[in-house]
């Protein structure tokens, strides 16, 4: 109940075999499942679209998984007048029961967990455990958002006023948390929303949508609509109707949007390039742990993946760290995400020319600790990739790859690794392995990140503990954090007209 307080979804335990069991049962049975057909829901209603698309698995290149269908014009126009026509029910609902039925969609979430698990196992090539973690955030922003909403005088003598309609339009890194928690945000301020999931993970987003419905969030005020990166794409982000738009993608598309319409309100969590600084006084062992999580969870794909390792001279010239490091990324078992026991999982799609020329090519100075492997025979298989050598004016130390490479650059000291960590145009995350308190504190005064992390991965936060967004070319917008106190108040304007909330 809304009466208690917020408190962090566990993930699965994975050292109870029947837990074990039920995720492979799950998984198993979506593999044999025929290819489904996923519509649009406009309005209430499933339509077929205007076109249709296929959805694939990494896992097995060039197979249907399933097809859906793709939205055109005329889908657009009816999804936009049907978000606004149920603009004003929403907003009268009120505030406590629109957090009821978002807390709702927290037990609805739970209760299909296994279900969500094997979409994301065959839709977005998740590892197990990775899309589990996955489900825990969308609880928790369930959770969260209802909270931030109910909170008694959180917003004494000011009326919300919601933006209209809201666009969200999320990656298919995280194709389920992210898309859930924009959407619920935007929804807990009295906004309609119309959601174009990722075209690589539609699946997944239907499974996700499917939930809210359930939990009562009224079809007309919640619209699905997977439509195409084009013409038809720009019309639905341009439309004046739209109040906001929701993206977490690349910087380079958040400036497109920008080009598009220059007045477009727009909260977006842009690219990074991601470093760990590690110093000498480091426990070594709690580094690599830390660090091979970072870089390689979800084959490196995650915008908050460790790319790089900035580490103090001494420990970088250890032949025993080195030899540590590289056995600890060897050791993780690479797979198709259908393995349970898989860690680093295929990545979404054959390698665009920068992960390929990062898995493949070495730049002057660089040379290889760990190369990277295809496997399979499949070109979205790949073992993790460690290069050494890498200089702070480099290709690779400039460049974001998204994929499962981790490039090593040596630091004279903790001031010259945290110049070289600043030197760059993103600040999404970061971190520092140090077990000296003063280096801890000269670092964390210092570093020009959203998401600062001390001796624990750089990926992973956790609502309400680690509110998530970045600074520098990470962000656009006014850079409140998703699962932090004041996200859901982005999606309103606020107004003191002397009146008690
Ligand atoms: N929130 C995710 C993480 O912290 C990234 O989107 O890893």
């Amino acid at each position: 109940s809304l009466d208690e307080p917020f408190h962090n979804e566990a993930d699965t335990d994975w050292s109870l075999p029947h837990n074990v069991r039920w995720a492979r049962e799950r998984v198993e049975a979506m593999r044999k499942a025929e290819p489904t057909f996923v519509p649009l829901q406009i309005g209430g209603k499933s339509t077929p679209g205007s076109a249709t698309a296929e959805g694939t698995d990494p896992s097995r290149p060039g197979q249907v998984a399933y097809r859906h269908a793709l939205g055109g014009p005329e889908d657009i126009e009816r999804a936009l007048q049907v978000a606004v026509s149920s603009r004003e029910s929403w907003k009268n609902l009120g505030w406590p029961a629109r957090a009821e039925i978002i807390a709702k969609v927290a037990s609805i979430i739970a209760s299909r967990r296994g279900e969500a698990i094997a979409t994301m196992v065959l839709d977005a090539g998740k590892a197990v455990m990775e899309a589990d973690a996955e489900l825990s955030e969308a609880i928790d922003f369930a959770d969260y958002y209802a909270r931030s909403f109910s909170r008694e005088g959180a917003f004494d003598g000011l009326a919300c006023e919601p933006l209209g309609t809201v666009l969200v339009t999320p990656p298919w890194n995280f194709p389920y948390a992210i898309p859930c928690g924009g959407i619920l945000a935007a929804l807990a301020a009295g906004n309609t929303v119309i959601l174009k999931p990722a075209p690589e993970t539609v699946l997944t987003a239907w499974e996700m949508v499917n939930c809210l419905w359930e939990a009562g969030v009224p079809r007309d005020v919640l619209q699905f609509l997977p439509c195409p990166d084009n013409e038809i794409g720009r019309s639905l982000v341009t439309d004046p109707r739209i109040g906001a738009v929701v993206l977490t993608g690349a910087y380079e598309t958040a400036r497109m949007f920008l080009s598009w319409k220059p007045e477009l309100r727009l909260f977006a969590e842009t690219s990074g390039k991601n470093a760990l600084v590690i110093t000498a006084s480091a426990d070594p062992d709690l580094a690599v742990k830390d660090l091979v999580k970072s870089a390689f969870g979800h084959a490196g794909q995650k915008c908050s993946a460790a790319s790089l390792a900035i580490i103090e001279a001494e420990l970088y010239d250890d032949p025993g760290f080195r030899r540590r490091l590289r056995d600890a990324a060897a050791s993780l078992k690479t797979g198709p995400s259908w393995e349970y026991d898989s860690v680093v999982t295929t990545i979404i799609r054959e390698p665009g020319e920068a992960l390929h020329r990062a898995l493949t090519t070495l730049d002057s100075g660089e040379e290889w600790l760990l190369e990277p492997e295809m496997l399979n025979g499949n070109p979205c298989l790949w073992s993790p990739g460690i290069k050494l050598g890498v200089t702070p004016d480099s290709w690779f130390r400039r460049t974001e790859c998204f994929g499962p490479v981790l490039g090593l650059v040596r630091a004279n000291n903790l001031d010259h690794a945290i110049r070289i960590q600043n030197d760059s145009d993103f600040g999404l995350t970061g971190g520092i392995h140090a077990l000296d308190p003063a280096e801890i504190d000269a670092w964390r005064d210092r570093v020009e990140v959203g998401n600062a992390y001390i001796n624990r991965p750089i990926t992973g936060a956790i609502v309400q503990r680690q509110p998530f967004g970045g600074w520098k070319r990470s962000c656009f917008g006014p850079g409140a954090k998703a699962g932090g106190p004041n996200y859901v108040s982005l999606f309103a304007t606020w107004q003191n007209n002397g009146l008690p909330q």
